[in-house]
């Protein structure tokens, strides 16, 4: 007799989910995304698409939590590739060598800029921001680190210093010698770092700050700041990297070669969490005394290298990296259309690749973007410490016709935006 195959999904109902949830997870969680009039919990998701979990509403991911799902949900290339390495490795002891962990290196030493040659993996962005700044200060034997206000680097201990006072402030002091400037102002950088400095820390597109795309001369101008004062530029590609913005790496747009280069998010395929701090050859230096000073169980999980590998290989492909540079022109040329549409609401797109910022007249309007972009099918998200801009990250792996179909859904968002709002 056949028996009825088990499924994850839909084996609670969706308001079971959502009791359970809000009892054991997070009430606050619930209780925000009923009043944002997002109802939605995750069920079926397969390239582009998920499902509410009652399998009745679909929406197109313009989200991708920050690039996790660049190349889709549940790609199956790499779906596959989990599934062969799962038939022989496992987690691995972080301890020991490993020829996983070591081609998944020589392959990022070989796609990184410059003479980045050495990765130590991890789990979480978070994770890997902390040792590059752990690097950063081993190296100069300096405290200080500059980083952007409005900046995201992660929760967890010196990532969240780097970041917002917003996120940092209920958790009480937090280590010294972290000093924040305006994002793109050269002159307040030129006055933060000095000989004490170990690193200036930067997003290259902060996404969180509202998809800030720096003017050309920023990123070289503050390489230029760091060189002089024999400080180390890290720059965090957690969201940008990886074909985000039509090249493979976010920097290369501004021909910046950083000392350190975090990547997470895409990296993991969707699939398999990994992370990547990636350093110039002379900074290994800093693991000589003692290779164990920094160590992660999970980091670097043998079963989820050759899933990094597929991703670098997907995503390093010059067609690839040519489809993304020309769905990014479509939506360019699409918004320049919509924005004749209403100018009452939108006042364009800010934009570097498919890296992409709705922007708005009003802070009040992201929130309500993002309840009327979800009524109409499209998961987006407005910026945490800019709600006049909504993140507008779709996977970059959509065909013309869905391009077409997500700028159609973005115009219906928009005009009963500028309906509600009187506009
Ligand atoms: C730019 C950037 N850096 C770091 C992080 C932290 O990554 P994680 O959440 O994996 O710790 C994020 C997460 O959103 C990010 O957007």
């Amino acid at each position: 007799m056949a028996t009825e195959a088990f499924s994850y999904i839909g084996a609670h109902s969706k308001e079971e989910v959502m009791d359970l949830f809000s009892r054991h997870v997070s009430s606050g969680k619930v209780r925000f995304f009923q009043q944002a009039g997002i109802d939605f919990v995750m069920g079926r998701r397969e390239g582009p698409y998920m499902w509410d979990l009652n399998g009745e509403k679909r929406v197109i991911d313009c989200h991708c939590n920050g690039g996790v799902f660049n190349l889709g949900h549940r790609n199956p290339v790499l779906v596959e590739t989990l599934t062969q390495a799962l038939k022989e490795l496992d987690i691995g002891n972080h301890h020991l060598l490993s020829e996983q962990r070591a081609t998944l290196a020589k392959r990022l030493a070989e796609l990184t800029p410059g003479d980045i040659t050495y990765t130590v993996f991890g789990v979480s962005g978070g994770e890997a921001v902390d040792l590059a700044i752990k690097i950063a200060r081993a190296y100069t034997k300096r405290p200080k680190i500059v980083s952007a206000r409005r900046g995201y680097h992660g929760h967890t201990g010196f990532a969240l210093a780097a970041g917002d006072e917003k996120f940092r402030a209920p958790f009480g002091p937090m280590p010294p010698g972290f000093v924040q400037v305006p994002f793109g102002d050269l002159d307040a950088m030129k006055e933060a770092v000095d000989s004490e400095t170990a690193a200036v820390i930067l997003e290259t597109v902060p996404a969180t700050a509202g998809i800030l795309v720096p003017e050309p001369d920023y990123l070289p101008g503050v390489r230029e700041i760091c060189d002089k004062a024999n400080a180390l530029l890290i720059i965090d590609e957690v969201q940008t990297g990886l074909g985000r913005t039509g090249l493979l790496w976010g920097v290369e747009h501004f021909g910046v070669v950083p000392d350190i280069m975090v990547i997470g998010k895409g990296l993991s395929g969707g699939i398999y969490p990994i992370t990547a701090t990636c350093f110039r050859e002379k900074l290994e230096v800093v693991f000589h005394p003692d290779p164990f000073i920094h160590i992660s169980t999970f980091g670097g999980a043998e079963v989820g290298c050759p899933v990094a590998l597929k991703v670098l290989e997907i995503s390093s492909e010059p067609a690839f990296l040519e489809h993304v540079r020309e769905m990014a022109a479509f939506f360019a040329s699409g918004f320049d259309y919509l924005k004749q549409r209403h100018p009452r609401v939108l006042v364009g797109l800010r934009r570097l690749g498919m890296m992409m910022g709705i922007e708005l007249v009003h802070e009040a309007y992201g929130p309500l973007f993002s309840r009327f972009a979800y009524e109409n099918g499209l998961l987006c998200v407005y910026a945490y410490h800019d709600p006049r801009v909504v993140q507008f990250l779709p996977p970059l792996i959509i065909d013309r016709p869905l391009a077409e179909e997500i700028l159609e859904r973005v115009d219906r968002t928009l005009a009963i935006l500028a309906s509600f709002v009187g506009g």
